[in-house]
């Protein structure tokens, strides 16, 4: 039986990441490793990222709850995307250490949402945990190191599908006709179908800005 992950995130398992450790990706001076470490900084950096990815998801869920109410799952479609985030001087209102958003997926909707080689590791991390019937973490740090330029905070979590998605993620035969023809209009390279409740669709993740103190 596959493991569902409300009841996981529940859970809120403490997982040691030593098993990934450090990856090299493509380039071997890219690095990208989890990160677990008791110290403030780390703490204050998933504490952030969770703030905004609760805030951010609970928007998202809410506004397309409210448009499938009002308009019907395929009236709803517009709304069940990230890029209508008010976003000023790259960072998004009242979340001002948060530099970027994105959601991504081994099956995808909108090939715009493809996994970079770092999401691309976690991904392939909790599938793994899945396969062997263990929890996945509710939340993840990863810290992400580029050749050239400033290294990265990332902080991730595993969305799993509630019965409200399975409107618009579900089998197509239980989609209406409109919402089937607006879809392949839409997203004619369209994977991300046939979920059902309790599996997990993908990752939500939000780059964390350093602390102001530590740019200098
Ligand atoms: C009203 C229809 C609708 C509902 C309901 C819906 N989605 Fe989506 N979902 C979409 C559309 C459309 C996209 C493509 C958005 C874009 O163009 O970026 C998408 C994209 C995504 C993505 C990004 C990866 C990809 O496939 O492109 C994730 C993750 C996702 N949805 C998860 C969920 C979850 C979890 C729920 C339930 C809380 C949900 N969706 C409910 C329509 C929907």
């Amino acid at each position: 039986m596959k493991p569902r992950l409300k009841i996981l995130a529940l859970l809120a398992p403490a997982v040691l990441f030593s098993a990934l450790g450090t990856a090299a990706l493509g380039d071997p001076s890219f690095k990208a490793r989890m990160v677990n470490d008791d110290t403030p900084e780390v703490a204050e950096i998933r504490q952030l990222g969770e703030n905004a990815i609760n805030r951010l998801a609970t928007t998202l869920v809410r506004e397309v709850t409210n448009a499938m109410v009002k308009d019907g799952p395929e009236g709803a479609l517009d709304v069940c995307h990230l890029k209508a985030l008010p976003l000023t001087n790259g960072a998004i209102a009242g979340l001002s250490r948060i530099t970027a958003v994105k959601r991504t997926s081994f099956k995808l909707r909108n090939p715009a949402n493809a996994p970079d080689a770092a999401e691309q590791l976690v991904l392939d991390y909790i599938q793994k945990q899945l396969d062997y019937g263990d929890a996945p973490p509710s939340l993840l740090v990863q810290r992400v190191e580029y050749p050239a330029g400033a290294p990265e905070w990332r902080v991730y979590k595993p969305l799993g599908v509630m019965p409200k998605c399975v409107a618009c993620h579900g089998d197509a035969a239980g989609q209406s006709e409109a919402l089937r023809a607006k879809l392949a209009k839409l997203y004619p390279a369209d994977q991300a179908s046939g979920y059902h409740a309790g599996e997990w669709r993908g990752l939500i993740r939000v780059t964390v800005a350093d602390a102001p103190a530590n740019k200098l």
